[in-house]
């Protein structure tokens, strides 16, 4: 009952059980890949676990079946390192599975309670992700997992809460996501790779998930629209936007700590945006919240209906109502409410959580902003307001910074 091909797995689960498969039916090459908890990150290809002595012993003791973990963070609760073995008891998943498994001299042993994540299959405990996939109507007699091409994109805007978007979004047991940004569309190096390439960079999904992925650049790139649409005219898009004069502020934010992370020399807000006494045209950023003037070519090949706009505030303040709102548009059963988020004080945001585990996005999100003189503020307010207008008629939406 199962089958392996290159990219798609379907794996025999009955609901209740989980009888081991025969041995000669498990997955090989399975690659795994963790994010441990002082930064560091190891990754291997394991053999078919059938055939390792460590995961068929393992298997017994637990007396599991195969199950595949999608993805997950989590705290590790128990490990020990004794004859070269890291042994990994428990890892209890944020989104996805719990993991148990051993681990033989590939990684040096975590402190318990330190955060984990991983990425990847393996064999182990089946957990919350079960349950989940059980109230979400994704249980099914077989499981198939494969990368899918995105079903919806996040376009941007860069530094509008993109990141907090789609990292909401994967809280929903609907929902697979590419963790890194891809720039499939926006760059030629990568487009040429075809895809084939585009789609092994998706997660493994269920048939009933929706893959997301997100790639801000996508936004102002003049041919990503275009190469979009044929790769797929019912794509649907999400675009997180903020006030222009706020995004332009966390975009210059941004570049500063990377030019000071790298030696660089670096000039104040007021210069690189202001040139005598004008809004610096030539300063690209200025251009990124310039939303109009992208929006309209996306609008020649996608329709309104295909264009869902994420308030970037709003998400900020409030973000169960905006990630509802996104839910809705990508056809998902209602799932991200209250209970997924709390505010944390030091950090100033809400943060993630569900019924085990909190996180707060990285430590890059959320800088504070330097500050800027009141009349350069005022001069790129009055700029964008013409832009800004021109963006509402064309979303049909006004926001708080109009
Ligand atoms: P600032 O760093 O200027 O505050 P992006 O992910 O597109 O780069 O966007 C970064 C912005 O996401 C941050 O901009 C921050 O305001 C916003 N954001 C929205 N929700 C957030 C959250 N829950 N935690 C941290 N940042 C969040």
């Amino acid at each position: 009952m199962l089958s392996l091909t290159l990219g798609l797995l379907c794996v025999a689960l009955p609901v209740l059980g989980f009888p081991a498969p025969p041995a000669s039916n498990l997955a090989k090459d399975v690659k795994e890949s963790w994010i441990l908890g002082n930064g560091s990150s190891v990754s291997r290809t394991s053999k078919d676990p059938g055939e390792s002595a460590a995961w068929s012993e393992r298997r017994q003791e637990m007396g599991i079946g195969e199950w595949i973990a999608l993805k997950g963070v989590g705290t590790v609760e128990h490990l020990e390192n004794s004859d070269g073995l890291w042994e990994e008891n428990k890892i209890d998943i944020l989104k996805g599975s719990g993991s148990t498994g051993k681990m033989t001299n590939w990684a040096p042993p975590q402190p318990k309670g330190d955060v984990a994540s991983v990425h990847g299959m393996q064999l182990g405990s089946v957990t919350r992700k079960r349950v989940q996939d059980s109230a979400m109507g994704l249980e099914h007699g077989a499981e198939c997992l494969r990368r899918n091409l995105p079903a919806a994109i996040i376009i941007g805007v860069r530094k509008g809460g993109t990141r907090a978007l789609l990292e909401m979004l994967n809280l929903h047991p609907g929902v697979a996501v590419a963790d890194n940004e891809v720039h499939f569309f926006d760059d030629d190096h990568n487009f040429a790779r075809g895809l084939d390439w585009y789609r092994e960079q998706m997660p493994m999904s269920h048939p009933k998930q929706i893959t997301v992925e997100k790639t801000p650049a996508y936004f102002t790139s003049s041919i990503a629209p275009e190469r979009i649409y044929r790769m797929d005219p019912g794509m649907r898009l999400l675009l997180i936007v903020r006030d222009p004069t706020e995004r332009l502020i966390s975009d210059y934010t941004q570049v500063f700590h990377n030019r000071v992370a790298q030696g660089k020399a670096t000039a104040p807000f007021e210069e690189v945006a202001i040139r005598e006494s004008q809004v610096n045209l030539e300063y690209r950023a200025v251009h990124r919240s310039m939303y109009d003037e992208h929006l309209k070519r996306w609008l020649t090949f996608f329709p309104r209906s295909h264009l869902h706009v994420v308030d970037g505030e709003r998400l900020v303040h409030n973000p169960p109502a905006e990630v509802a709102a996104a839910e809705h548009f990508l056809g998902l059963p209602g799932h991200v409410g209250p209970d997924s988020f709390y505010f944390n004080t030091s950090r100033g945001f809400f943060c993630l959580r569900n019924t085990t585990h909190e996180r707060c996005l990285s430590e890059s999100k959320g800088r504070p902003h330097p500050p800027v003189r009141w009349d350069v503020l005022q001069l790129l307010r009055d700029f964008f307001r013409e832009h800004n207008d021109r963006f509402f008629q064309m979303v049909g939406q006004t926001f708080d910074w109009a």
